[in-house]
């Protein structure tokens, strides 16, 4: 298949680049480069044999809410598929730039999906997020859970979601899997590409990661009194490279039994298991071998003390599952860590 991903060069659409290659399939990048690099294309290219820039795997570099600069080529290319990563992605950003997020999230998605069409793509899917769901859905938290976001992020991935119902309402076509990602962490095992946020890391495991090699002194665990088997927050965390391998399963599986039925799915894509902050601590310390200094502090705003998600739904239609273990996430964060620590930037 020929796949249009969006975001590609980001942290999971670099390493879905790398999946999608790897099963055979050819892929053109749609991204600005806003918060991403292109020696991550170029370490993907790597990584799977192939020249960025040549047949199998190109750069397009244009913002997805100026379809001006992209559709063209776009039609051309006539993706069967399109993997629409592309976006920001801080809660607590998009509560100081709520009209960004509106812009780049809301409006990016509907020109992608606009463009999707017309090119004759077959597939969408898109990037949402487990941040949708309520504070107090039942956990594990299913797909049928009511959505309740609490920050301008979350609520900006409900309603691309819905600009997606539509547009395959106008449109059936192109049918849509909406796949909300639980907590993603992790690298490519060969330690050439991982994740490389921009200035401190928000997140747990990148930040962690700092810990260990020194750059920050010590890790604030945000609360340790939640109602937990060891009073701090439980998380799904999820290997990378099981995420990327569920949007080549999705992809595939959608261009094959969409075909006389098209449809939106909604799907889950975590493991189903619960990990606290304090065990992911103990984690990275006997992987690496490295201490983790840590203090406990309040509870950040907007936390909710587990999140794990329900993963029946695209288990039983796709037979997709994720089979990383927490050890293999840390061990492929940790590799990618030592030999990039300055991420990117040193390419
Ligand atoms: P990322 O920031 O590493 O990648 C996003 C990519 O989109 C970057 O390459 C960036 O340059 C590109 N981009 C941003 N705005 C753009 C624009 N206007 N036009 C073109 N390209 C643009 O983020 P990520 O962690 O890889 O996340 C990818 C997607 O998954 C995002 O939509 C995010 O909201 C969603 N998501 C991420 C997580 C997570 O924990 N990483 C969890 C749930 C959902
Ligand atoms: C995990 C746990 C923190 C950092 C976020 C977004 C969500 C989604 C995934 C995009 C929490 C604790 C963290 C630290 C800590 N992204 N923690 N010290 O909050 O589950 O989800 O990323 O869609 O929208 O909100 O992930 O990695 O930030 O935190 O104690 O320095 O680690 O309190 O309990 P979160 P996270």
């Amino acid at each position: 298949m020929r796949v249009l991903v969006t975001g590609g060069a980001g942290y999971l659409g670099s390493h879905t680049v790398t999946t999608l290659l790897d099963a055979g399939h050819d892929v053109l990048v749609l991204d600005s480069l806003v918060s991403s690099s292109r020696a991550a294309l170029e370490r993907a290219a790597e990584v799977c044999g192939v020249e960025l820039g040549g047949p199998r795997l190109d750069l397009l570099q244009a913002d997805v809410c100026r379809p001006e600069h992209y559709a063209d080529a776009v039609v051309r290319y006539a993706p069967d598929g399109v993997v629409h990563f592309a976006g920001l992605k801080s809660p607590t950003e998009s509560m100081r730039e709520p009209a960004a997020y509106y812009s780049v999230n809301v409006a990016g998605t509907a020109q992608v999906a606009r463009v999707a069409a017309e090119a004759g793509a077959r597939v969408l899917l898109f990037s949402s997020s487990a941040t949708v769901y309520g504070d107090d859905a039942a956990v594990p938290v299913a797909e049928d859970a009511p959505t309740a976001p609490v920050n301008p992020y979350g609520h900006s991935k409900l309603m691309a979601e819905q600009v997606l119902r539509d547009v395959h309402g106008s449109v059936p076509a192109l049918s849509v899997a909406v796949l909300r990602y639980f907590n993603p962490v992790g690298a490519h095992p060969s330690g050439r590409l991982g994740e490389d946020p921009q200035g401190t890391p928000a997140n747990l495991m990148p930040f962690v990661a700092r810990v260990a090699t020194g750059q920050c002194p010590e890790l604030q665990v945000f609360g340790a009194d939640f109602a937990t088997r060891d009073g701090s927050a439980i998380r799904d965390f999820i290997h990378v490279m099981d995420l990327a391998e569920a949007h080549v399963a999705a992809l595939e599986w959608m261009t094959e039994h969409t075909r006389d039925a098209p449809a939106v799915k909604v799907w889950n894509i975590g493991r189903g298991e619960g990990v606290t902050v304090f065990e992911m601590v103990r984690a990275v310390e006997a992987v690496t071998g490295r201490a983790v200094p840590y203090r406990v502090v309040g509870r950040r705003a907007g936390d909710i003390g587990e999140s794990r998600a329900a993963v029946d739904a695209i288990g039983g239609e796709v037979g997709w599952r994720a089979r990383r273990s927490v050890e293999a996430m840390v061990r492929d964060m940790w590799a990618w860590q030592e030999a990039n620590p300055h991420g990117y930037r040193e390419s």
